[in-house]
């Protein structure tokens, strides 16, 4: 199992959550290890910690900005045009080769997703996996969106809780049709991301699925609206505690999933 520092900023503890999920999953350092829509690199800053040999692309010129002063290698570029160029659309002829490719939270963004999955299927070496970490809004059960809500209200009296404007929270509790509505129109409205059933179909394309896992993911949408101290720490905590013992005692289902899949590669 990995280790991880002590958290310091309540993103820390989604960031370790994160992190124990991969050191059971991913193969042994020093791996290669490419992830796809790392955004600032917080978990590839934790796995390059591990000793892994890690490759980050994404197209946002901050993201990468910020994930190149952590002293990670990046690519500033889709990964459907990374693809093209390094991978090759029709032929497995890549020059470099990754034994994971990894996407945190960003596989539901990348179109065309059945593309997305092609591509990583080549870049990976025989027996090489794909690792994700992601969410299946469709799949937010009532009592999970009373749970964002009333936690939300809850924390907005302690004075010291500010959902980020355009975040999902934001989104459920200042939408005029009501947190359940606001919810089922996220997606569509705010982001075209994809369903669980477009991700699924995309990646058994060309993967076999050695793991699907449901997790807790709605106390994320929590943590950039706490404060960036020891107080705003352990309420991160207690929000993941909290949502897993939702889960586990039946009151909703999880919403967060984790996959890992073999490539089915054919030379
Ligand atoms: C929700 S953020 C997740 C970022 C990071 N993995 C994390 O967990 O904090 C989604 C990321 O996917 C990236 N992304 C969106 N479209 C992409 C594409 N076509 N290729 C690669 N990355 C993409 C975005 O720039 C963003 O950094």
């Amino acid at each position: 199992m990995n280790s991880s520092p002590d958290p310091q900023l309540p993103i820390d503890v989604a960031v370790d959550e994160t992190h124990t999920f991969l050191g059971e999953v991913l193969p042994p350092p020093p791996a290669r290890v490419i992830e796809v829509g790392g955004g600032r690199g917080e978990v590839a800053e934790r796995l390059l910690g591990d000793g892994y040999a890690l490759k980050l692309i994404d197209p946002s010129p901050t993201s990468v900005a910020a994930a190149r002063r952590r002293g990670i290698d990046c690519v500033e570029q889709s990964w459907i045009d990374y693809g093209a160029t390094e991978f090759g659309r029709t032929e497995f002829g890549a020059s470099e080769h990754y034994d994971a490719a990894l996407f945190v939270r960003s596989f539901h963004h990348i179109t065309p997703v059945s593309e997305a999955a092609g591509i990583a299927a080549k870049c990976l070496v025989p027996g090489g996996c794909i690792v994700i970490e992601d969410f299946a809004f469709q799949t937010a059960e009532p009592a999970l969106i009373e749970w964002c809500a009333t936690t939300a209200e809850r924390l907005r009296e302690t004075g010291e809780f500010a959902p980020e404007a355009g975040t999902l929270l934001d989104h459920l509790l200042n939408d005029s049709r009501g947190p359940a509505e606001a919810w089922q129109h996220w997606g569509d409205d705010v982001h075209g991301i994809h369903s669980e059933d477009e991700m699924l179909t995309a990646l058994q394309q060309h993967f076999t699925m050695d793991l699907r896992r449901s997790v807790p993911y709605a106390y994320r949408y929590f943590l950039t609206g706490l404060p960036n101290d020891a107080s705003g720490v352990a309420t991160a905590r207690e929000l993941l505690d909290a949502e897993r013992r939702a889960i586990a005692d039946g009151a909703f289902a999880a919403i967060g999933r984790r996959w890992v899949g073999s490539a089915r590669i054919t030379r």
